[in-house]
């Protein structure tokens, strides 16, 4: 896939993937995480590019503390061919991306062969394999504006949580333009019988409402920025630990990993870097005109 909105192909063909070095190793990643820990760390996502293409991310997924909630982004491809090796692996959640129902929309946003056949399909084997289940619908303007409601029908009657994403500023080559925003407001408009309800964690990142016996949400990160209690940090394949989305630059953990650094010096770091963390890009949009890093490079 190279969903317009955050893989253009003009920018991301011939893409030079980085090489098997440069990236950490399960074993120093599950080492950071399990560094971690003891700072209040609760949840994990793995996220991309794809996670699924990643050679035996299950055994990746083995190797994550239990007791952190362990949750997965991808966009369904694959999901039918891992979802039941996923859940035994002792992942809890998965977010699945799918914007349309529509072959010809699904295949335009995502610049792809695909259909959202493979990907219906995906979450069923989720479903099915115990995991619970998220789909992220990202809505832009001159794209997908119907999907709103189709994408909410569709799931009714399952336990399959609806989250409806604002077109974001990420990254430099998506050609972001405010005009294509479709706002959560706009959105809800299109949608009957929304009820609010209360916020599951401080942090959490959509407005909820429950539809029935539906649950929806909107990620709002334009219209209605949430940095005041954002509490995600991100960690590139690299090695580098950004403390917003919209970072221009990361902190290198991986030459520290390298030089041999035990678990309460890579805590000691992380704590440092959070605690001097002023980051608020989502409030102050505009302000700034450094370069920032692709979604694709650190994950949604
Ligand atoms: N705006 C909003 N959402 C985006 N995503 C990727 N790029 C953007 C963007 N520019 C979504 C993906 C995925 C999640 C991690 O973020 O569709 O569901």
């Amino acid at each position: 896939m190279r969903c317009r909105y955050c893989m253009p192909r003009e920018h991301f063909d011939g893409h030079e993937f980085l090489s098997r070095e440069e990236i950490l190793t399960y074993e120093e990643l599950a080492f950071v995480v399990e560094s971690l820990v003891p700072l209040g760390l609760q949840k994990i996502r793995l996220t991309g590019g794809e996670p699924l293409l990643r050679r035996d991310v299950c055994d990746f997924i083995k190797m994550l503390p239990k007791e952190l909630d362990l949750a997965m982004t991808t966009n369904g491809l694959l999901l039918e061919k891992f979802a039941v090796e996923l859940a035994e692996s002792g992942l809890d959640r998965v977010t699945v991306s799918l914007d349309a129902l529509d072959v010809e929309t699904f295949q335009a946003m995502g610049d792809t062969k695909e259909t959202p056949e493979t990907v219906l399909r995906g979450i069923e084997a989720a479903r099915l394999a115990g995991l619970k289940v998220k789909v992220n619908a990202v809505i832009r303007a001159g794209y997908n504006e119907h999907s709103v409601e189709k994408i909410a029908e569709r799931f009714i009657g399952t336990d399959v949580i609806v989250r409806y994403i604002e077109f974001m500023d990420v990254g430099e080559t998506n050609s972001w333009d405010n005009g294509e925003v479709i706002t959560g407001e706009m959105m809800r408009s299109m949608l009957e019988n929304l009820s609010p309800i209360e916020p599951n964690h401080i942090g959490e990142v959509a407005n909820r409402y429950k539809r029935g016996t539906q649950e929806i949400g909107f990620i709002e990160s334009v219209s209605k920025p949430f940095c005041g209690d954002c509490n995600r940090a991100r960690i590139s394949a690299d090695g580098s630990l950004y403390t917003c989305l919209f970072a221009s630059k990361g902190n290198d953990l991986k030459s520290m990993l390298r030089m041999g650094a035990n678990k309460s010096q890579i805590a000691d770091a992380v704590r440092n870097i959070w605690s001097k963390r002023d980051d608020a890009y989502s409030e102050t949009r505009g302000k700034f005109s450094s370069e920032k890093v692709e979604m694709s490079f650190i994950g949604g």
